[in-house]
């Protein structure tokens, strides 16, 4: 099998922080993570904040995100925003959070649209799957996920680039678990991601690309409990919420990650 993965750590800001708030966290967090170089940290401010976060990102090793994008390249789409407007600033978008598709209608096919779209551009998605609830406790969560993957990942080719690493990044977030407190055990989330999401991949693009995603860990991540979710064996990182909005959280979290490795 080919490459280590390489731990990534990501702050999803959501619609939190103004620019001038922005302005404030991220220098923080700049100098709590300088010389921080095991772990990838991404973070993923709302667009308006964008422009700003990353003029103060510069010179450090901090990707920068967007949390949504539309999978047209421009037209008459008030409101949305493009992939190659997207990929002017960032290396990373999220896409499929939980969020966009409770509130605003996203199905696995129009997340499958922009991821296609993403790639297209050289953006890497990041592609948010996981289960209600409800699903949960119905005993849904394995067919929930395979066809999360299955069809939000359809007819797109992913390949191992030079360093063995693969464009593309999972984010396991059971819905029941985000910011609600109430984190998955790492053995729970471990084992959706060991038995349901990489034989997934695996059947869609082969054991070494199955192998070789970084599949992250969302949902209620803090520093004092991150440490649970980065000793598994097939978690390569989180997606942070609430966590990430607060420099020390952040930082701490990147640092457990960091002793993981
Ligand atoms: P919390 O860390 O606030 O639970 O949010 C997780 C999340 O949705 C990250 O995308």
């Amino acid at each position: 099998m080919s490459g280590k993965r390489i731990p990534l750590v990501a702050g999803n800001w959501k619609m939190y922080k103004t620019i001038a708030e922005a302005r404030q966290l991220v220098p923080d967090l700049v100098r709590g993570l300088a010389n921080v170089e095991e772990v990838e940290k991404v973070i993923c401010p709302p667009f308006t904040a964008l422009m700003a976060v990353k003029a103060l990102l510069e010179g450090t090793d901090i990707g920068l995100g967007a949390q949504n994008m539309y999978w047209e390249s421009e037209g008459a789409f008030t409101g949305e925003i493009s992939p190659k407007m997207v990929a002017e600033l960032c290396r990373y978008v999220i896409l499929g959070h939980s969020e966009r598709r409770t509130y605003f209608g996203e199905t696995d096919e129009t997340v499958n649209r922009k991821v296609r779209a993403a790639l297209e551009v050289g953006l890497i998605p990041i592609v948010c799957i996981g289960e209600t609830l409800t699903e949960n406790e119905a005993g849904k969560t394995q067919a929930v996920i395979t066809r999360q993957v299955q069809v939000g990942l359809s007819g797109i080719q992913l390949q191992p680039d030079v360093t063995g690493g693969i464009p593309l990044i999972i984010a396991y977030e059971p819905v029941w678990a985000i910011g609600t407190g109430k984190a998955a055990t790492g053995e729970f989330a471990n084992q959706v991601v060991r038995d349901l999401i990489r034989p997934t991949l695996s059947t869609l693009f082969g054991d070494e690309v199955a192998h070789s995603v970084r599949v992250l860990y969302g949902g209620s991540v803090k520093a004092s409990n991150a440490a649970e979710f980065f000793t598994q064996s097939d978690i390569d990182g989180a997606l942070v919420g609430g966590a990430s909005l607060k420099a020390e959280e952040f930082i701490g979290i990147v640092k457990a990650a960091v002793e993981s490795v």
